[in-house]
C-alpha cells in the first residue's frame, strides 16, 4: 500500500498536528485544503518540524474533477478527513453551508476514492453526536442525538459510511469521536489560531494570557458539578493525532468499520483549566462567572476503553502539558501564522 495519505482539511489544527504524527510514523501526508479556515504558511511550519514540507493542493473537497485528479497523478494509500466545517451557532444560522461542506464534501470524497479504489477512510467525527448524555463516561453504543446542524452533520456522515461498508465490505473506515481537542505541538511552531473571538475555551484562556483580550467570561457556575462550571474530556491534540496513525495502521490491517471515541475518559472543569494554565504561564487568568451559555451540556468525558483495546492507543498528555503546549504556541505566535 503507497505510504502517501491524503489529509484533506490537513492545514487546520487537527490536520496540521496530524501531518506531524503521519510524517513521524513514515507516511507521507499530501494535503488537500481551500484554506477556508487556514493559512498557508503552515506549511513551512511543518517543513520545519518533520524536514520535509509536504505535498499541498489547494482545492475544495466538494471539487470531483479535482479528485480524480488527483487520485491519478500519484498513489493514495488511505485518506484521512478533516475537512469540515466546525462552529455550532454558525451551523444554526446557515444549515445548508454545513450540510454541503460536511456531508455532501464527504459523499464527494467518497465516491472520488470509490472511482480510484482507495477504500480506506479516517472520518473525524465528534462527541458532539452523544448531544447531551445520559451519563458519563460515554460508550460508543450510547444514544446518539446531536442537538444541532453541526452535530447532525457528523452523525449523517457516520450512518452513510455505515451503509457504504455494509454495501462493500471492502471498504476500511474509521469513524472517530473526537472529545474537546486542545494544545499544540510541543516545538510551538504550530496550533490553533481562531478567526475573530473564540468560540473554544483553551483559545480563549490564552488568548487572556498573552494579553489579546481582558478576561474569560465563565459560561455559568451554577452546574452541577464539583465546582459549579461545565466539565468537559480535553485532550491533547498530539494524543488524538497519533491516534489518527494508530487508526490508519489498524484499517490498513483489517477491512471493516469502527468506531471510537478518542478522549482520555477524564473530565476537567472551566476552573481547573484556568488554574492549569495559570501554572503552565505564570500569568494570571482574569475571569468572571456569567450565564451558562445557551446550549451547552453541564458535564460529559468520554469512555476510551474501546479505542485503548482497538487501537492500542491511550491519551497520555495531561491538562499541564496541554496547558504548557498552547502557551508556547500562544505566546511565540500571538498573532497565529501573520
Ligand atoms: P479547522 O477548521 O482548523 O480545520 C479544517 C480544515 O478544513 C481547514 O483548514 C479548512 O480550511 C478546511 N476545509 C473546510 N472545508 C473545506 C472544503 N470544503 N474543502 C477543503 N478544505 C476545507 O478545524 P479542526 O479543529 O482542525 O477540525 C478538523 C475536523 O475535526 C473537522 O471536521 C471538525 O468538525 C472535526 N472536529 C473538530 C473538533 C474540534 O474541537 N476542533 C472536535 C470534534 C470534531
Ligand atoms: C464545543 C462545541 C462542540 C465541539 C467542541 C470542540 C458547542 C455547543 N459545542 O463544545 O460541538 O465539538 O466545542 O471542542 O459549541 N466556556 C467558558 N467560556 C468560554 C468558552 C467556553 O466558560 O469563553 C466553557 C463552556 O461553557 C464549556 C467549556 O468551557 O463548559 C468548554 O467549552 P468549548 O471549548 O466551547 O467546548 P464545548 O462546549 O465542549
Amino acid at each position: 500500500m503507497s505510504q502517501n495519505i491524503l489529509v484533506t482539511g490537513g492545514a487546520g489544527f487537527i490536520g496540521s498536528h496530524t501531518c506531524v504524527a503521519l510524517a513521524a510514523a513514515g507516511y507521507a501526508p499530501v494535503i488537500l485544503d481551500n484554506l477556508g479556515n487556514s493559512d498557508v504558511r503552515v506549511l513551512e511550519r511543518l517543513e520545519r518540524i518533520t524536514g520535509a514540507r509536504p505535498r499541498f493542493i489547494e482545492g475544495d473537497v466538494r471539487d470531483r474533477a479535482l479528485l480524480d485528479k488527483l487520485f491519478r497523478e500519484q498513489p493514495i494509500g488511505g485518506v484521512i478527513h478533516f475537512a469540515g466545517l466546525k462552529a455550532v451557532g454558525d451551523s444554526v444560522a446557515d444549515p445548508i453551508t454545513y450540510y454541503d461542506n460536511n456531508v455532501n464534501g464527504t459523499f464527494v470524497l467518497a465516491a472520488a476514492m470509490q472511482a480510484a479504489a482507495v477504500r480506506t477512510l479516517i472520518f473525524s467525527s465528534s462527541a458532539t453526536v452523544y448531544g447531551d448524555p445520559d451519563r458519563s463516561p460515554i460508550p460508543e453504543d450510547a444514544p446518539l442525538r446531536p442537538a444541532n446542524p453541526y452535530g447532525r452533520s457528523k452523525l449523517m456522515v457516520e450512518q452513510a459510511l455505515a451503509d457504504l461498508h455494509r454495501a462493500n465490505p471492502a471498504w476500511r473506515i474509521a469513524l472517530l469521536r473526537y472529545f474537546n481537542p486542545v494544545g499544540a505541538h510541543e516545538s510551538g511552531l504550530i496550533g490553533e489560531h481562531p478567526q475573530g473571538k473564540p468560540n473554544n475555551l483553551m483559545p480563549f484562556v490564552s488568548q487572556v494570557a498573552v494579553g489579546l483580550r481582558d478576561k474569560l467570561a465563565v459560561h455559568g457556575g451554577d452546574y452541577p458539578t464539583p465546582d459549579g462550571t461545565g466539565v468537559r474530556d480535553y485532550v491533547h491534540v498530539m494524543d488524538l493525532a497519533e491516534g489518527h496513525v494508530a487508526a490508519l495502521r489498524h484499517a490498513e490491517k483489517q477491512p471493516g468499520l469502527v468506531t471510537l471515541n478518542l478522549g482520555t475518559g477524564q473530565g476537567a472543569s472551566v476552573l481547573d483549566v484556568v488554574k492549569a494554565f495559570e501554572r503552565a504561564s505564570g500569568q494570571r487568568i482574569a475571569y468572571e462567572i456569567g450565564p451558562r451559555r445557551p446550549g451547552d451540556v453541564p458535564a460529559y468525558w468520554g469512555d476510551p476503553t474501546l479505542a485503548q483495546a482497538t487501537l492500542g492507543w491511550r491519551a497520555s498528555r495531561s491538562v499541564d502539558q496541554m496547558c504548557a503546549d498552547s502557551w508556547r504556541w500562544q505566546q511565540a505566535n500571538p498573532n497565529g501564522y501573520a
